[in-house]
């Protein structure tokens, strides 16, 4: 039995599913572009929320566009009293990225209105961008038993972010840092979590069911839950002479060292060549560059092995570190900022609507007769 082309891509790789005007990568050269912008203006010139301003609107704010977003995303941080509710409730051992995906589906209970497909969403886009800080602050708060959250008008996106995880203001440098980090993890073109929340919307579903399956997605250690691991790849060398010793037996056991290789990028990731420097950076201002001199290390000894080159996960998790983040809440920073990409295409897909079902090659058995249960063997 043959369907309409024998060719099989497993994993898709390669293949074109369809046509975006939000992200572009450029895998042979190491380039990455949002809406036109180079990913190395953006991080160095630019925030979270004029990006994600970009991303959902196709281009950059005015200063007064700018200012009304940042207002109303402050507003839109707050959680309802029933979320608050339901977050204390589950228990503090859970894995954070489960509390997220949880909450996300849980709060559509609560906003029927920015859940309906359609120009209505971008309303939901705003609303879940502003609200994943809060999720994730209510939750870790009470596991740490840190105090209540404020809602803390007065702080950028990235600031509240790290004062919701926290509870302290960050500093300059390290509010800084975050925003590059935010505006680094927005968006990534056709992702599996992105994809995943376009195969959803595709089907007309909702907003909040599509950003729950890019939730549930991006927690796979081949794709978000990345960050984490290499932190305890890093754990598990301990200091520089044991990189080469700990780096060549996992490659000998034909494991994936975390961090490195990517399906589009040939070359070293952008991402990670921002992130190395903000990681050098935040090290030096804090007097810590033992994550920073572990990864010139794992890089060197990876590179030398395999050829490969870091991605946008290597030196993320070092940067978290040293901002003071937990390492389970890692992957949940990098939903924080990637549901304004997961959103933006979520609206490109409502605008452009093409129900999204691949094929499979059949190689199964055809024409079996059925045999009846009591002369089954
Ligand atoms: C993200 O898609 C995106 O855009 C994702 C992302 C985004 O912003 O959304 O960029 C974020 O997910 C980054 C990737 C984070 N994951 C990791 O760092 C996990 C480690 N990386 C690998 O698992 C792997 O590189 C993938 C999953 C990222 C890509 O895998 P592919 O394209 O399916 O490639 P492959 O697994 O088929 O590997 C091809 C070859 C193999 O060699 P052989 O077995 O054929 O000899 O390269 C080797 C692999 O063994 N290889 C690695 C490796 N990555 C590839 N070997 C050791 N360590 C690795 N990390």
């Amino acid at each position: 039995m043959t369907n309409s082309s024998d060719e099989v891509q497993r994993g898709l790789q390669d293949v074109i599913a369809l046509e975006s005007h939000i992200c572009f990568i450029d895998g042979k050269e190491g380039r990455l572009i949002y809406d036109g912008y180079d990913i190395r203006d953006l991080a160095a010139q630019s925030n979270f929320e004029e990006t994600a301003y970009l991303l959902w609107y196709g281009r950059l704010p005015t200063s007064d566009q700018w200012a009304t977003l940042r207002h109303h995303l402050v507003e839109l941080r707050a959680l309802p009293s029933a979320m608050v509710e339901r977050i204390d409730s589950m228990p503090a051992t859970a894995t954070p990225m489960d509390v997220l995906r949880t909450a996300v589906s849980e709060l559509a209970l609560f906003e029927p209105e920015e859940t309906r497909p359609g120009p209505s969403s971008i309303g939901g886009a705003q609303r879940l961008t502003a609200i994943l800080p809060s999720i994730l602050g209510q939750f870790h708060r009470r596991r740490a038993g840190l105090p209540p959250l404020a809602a803390r008008p007065d702080l950028s996106h990235a600031e509240y972010l790290l004062y919701a995880l926290l509870n302290r203001d960050p500093s300059e440098l390290e509010a800084r840092v975050l925003d590059v980090a935010l505006i680094l993890h927005a968006d990534h073109e056709l992702n599996a979590s992105t994809f995943a929340a376009r195969v959803t919307a595709s089907t007309l579903s909702d907003l909040y069911s599509a950003v729950t399956s890019a939730v549930g997605t991006l927690k796979g250690p081949l794709h978000g839950g990345a960050n984490e691991r290499v932190m305890e790849m890093l754990e598990e060398i301990g200091t520089p002479d044991r990189v080469e010793e700990v780096v060549k037996a996992k490659l000998s056991r034909h494991e994936r060292i975390m961090g490195f290789g990517h399906r589009v990028y040939k070359v070293e990731d952008p991402r990670a060549t921002i992130l190395r420097e903000w990681s050098r950076r935040i090290g030096e201002a804090q007097g810590d560059l033992h994550y920073y001199e572990l990864l010139r290390k794992v890089e060197e000894v990876v590179h030398r092995e395999k050829g490969l080159y870091p991605n946008v996960d290597l030196y993320s998790g070092s940067v978290y570190a040293l901002l003071g983040i937990p390492p389970d809440l890692f992957t949940p920073v990098f939903a924080a900022s990637r549901v304004a990409g997961w959103t933006a295409h979520v609206l490109e897909e409502y605008q452009d609507l093409r129900l999204i079902r691949p094929m499979a090659k059949y190689i199964g058995p055809t024409d079996l007769p059925y045999v009846s249960i009591g002369s089954r063997v």
